[in-house]
């Protein structure tokens, strides 16, 4: 028997009005690629103390209502001793975890992704219980281009996000399943609506065969922009439309909530298409943000690794949750940057 209250009650908590998700849950491998990018050092120490700067920022108690950890950085511990995980919980910040162990390709069609880590991950949820997590998340990658996504990438991803939802649930953890549509490609919006659409409609239908407790569950969702490489301009309206549209005819109103990734869009980017989504609520659902790169990319340009530099990387780490919290009443404006 799963516990649904615990579980209903934690995903509430995770998108409880004004407040979202930081997701610095980056593998060792991608941190250190971002710290190289900025100059910083890529041993454990220095990703303990970013992470300590992140969370340590007086704003983060005030917007973030979960952060989601890596492995390595929910071992670690604060300079004054204290686990992140309590540290965090202390602050009324939920920790979660990534679970994945990441992406390989697809067998017959190589350019798309699957996502591993299924082995082992009910002994794995229940060391992260004992560490102190409330949630946890898992993501899967379908890319657009020629011929794909094909059936067979959209139903493996969606059948493997349903199998570690219901493990998530058993442990009493409630699952972020993230289907992520990559923002890379020369598709124009109207596909990523129509991939979007049918991503998160085989998704569903997976939770609902598999008997996922969908009060107890959290989507994290791309939303619906034009490729990359599409030569087309991001219109914050054009985004919000559209991604409003899939949301409300896809996912169930009794869903536990829906959260954002950036995906490659710039922070302000990702600020002002949030804020013209909330301006199509109600929805069923919370609906939050749950970024990694459009929180943190200031802040670590700011501290690139330095001491010295951590009040300033603070000061750029708050702005960007000011400026996502004013994204979640609808009032964020790009003269606010
Ligand atoms: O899995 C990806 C993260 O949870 C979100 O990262 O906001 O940089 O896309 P992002």
């Amino acid at each position: 028997m799963i516990d649904t209250q615990k579980l209903e009650s934690t995903a509430k908590a995770l998108v409880a009005q004004g407040k979202g998700i930081l997701a610095a849950d980056e593998s060792n491998g991608t941190c250190n690629k971002r710290f190289e990018s900025v100059g910083a050092p890529t041993t454990e120490d220095s990703r303990r103390a970013y992470r300590e700067l992140l969370f340590t920022t007086p704003e983060s108690k005030q917007f973030l209502s979960g952060v989601i950890l890596y492995d390595e950085t929910i071992r670690q511990s604060a300079s004054n001793g204290m686990p992140f995980a309590q540290m965090l919980a202390g602050a009324g910040i939920i920790p979660g975890i990534k679970v994945d162990k990441g992406t390989v390709a697809l067998p017959n069609s190589p350019e798309e992704k699957m996502t591993e880590g299924l082995d082992g991950l009910r002994q794995r949820l229940a060391e992260y219980v004992a560490m102190g997590a409330g949630f946890t998340k898992w993501r899967s990658v379908i890319t657009i281009g020629e011929n794909m996504p094909t059936d067979a990438c959209v139903r493996a991803n969606a059948d493997t996000l349903a199998m570690y939802a219901l493990l998530a649930q058993e442990a009493g953890l409630v699952p972020i399943i993230e289907p992520e549509v990559i923002l890379d490609g020369t598709h124009g919006i109207a596909r990523a609506e129509s991939v979007t659409q049918k991503t998160l409609e085989t998704v569903f239908a997976s939770m609902a065969s598999y008997g996922v407790y969908l009060p107890g569950l959290i989507l994290k969702t791309s939303m619906v922009v034009p490729g990359k490489g599409s030569g087309e301009t991001m219109v914050a309206t054009d985004v919000a439309e559209r991604t409003a549209r899939v949301l409300k005819s896809v996912v169930p109103s009794e869903c536990g909530g829906v959260v954002f990734l950036s995906g490659g869009q710039t922070p302000a980017q990702a600020a002002e298409n949030l804020s013209e989504i909330t301006k199509r609520g109600p929805y069923p659902w919370g609906v939050t943000f749950s970024y990694a790169r459009a929180l943190q990319e200031p802040a670590l340009a700011a501290w690139a690794g330095k001491n010295e530099n951590v009040s300033a990387a603070q000061t750029a780490f708050a702005k960007r949750l000011t400026l996502a919290g004013a994204a979640l009443s609808g009032t964020y404006a790009t003269s606010m940057e």
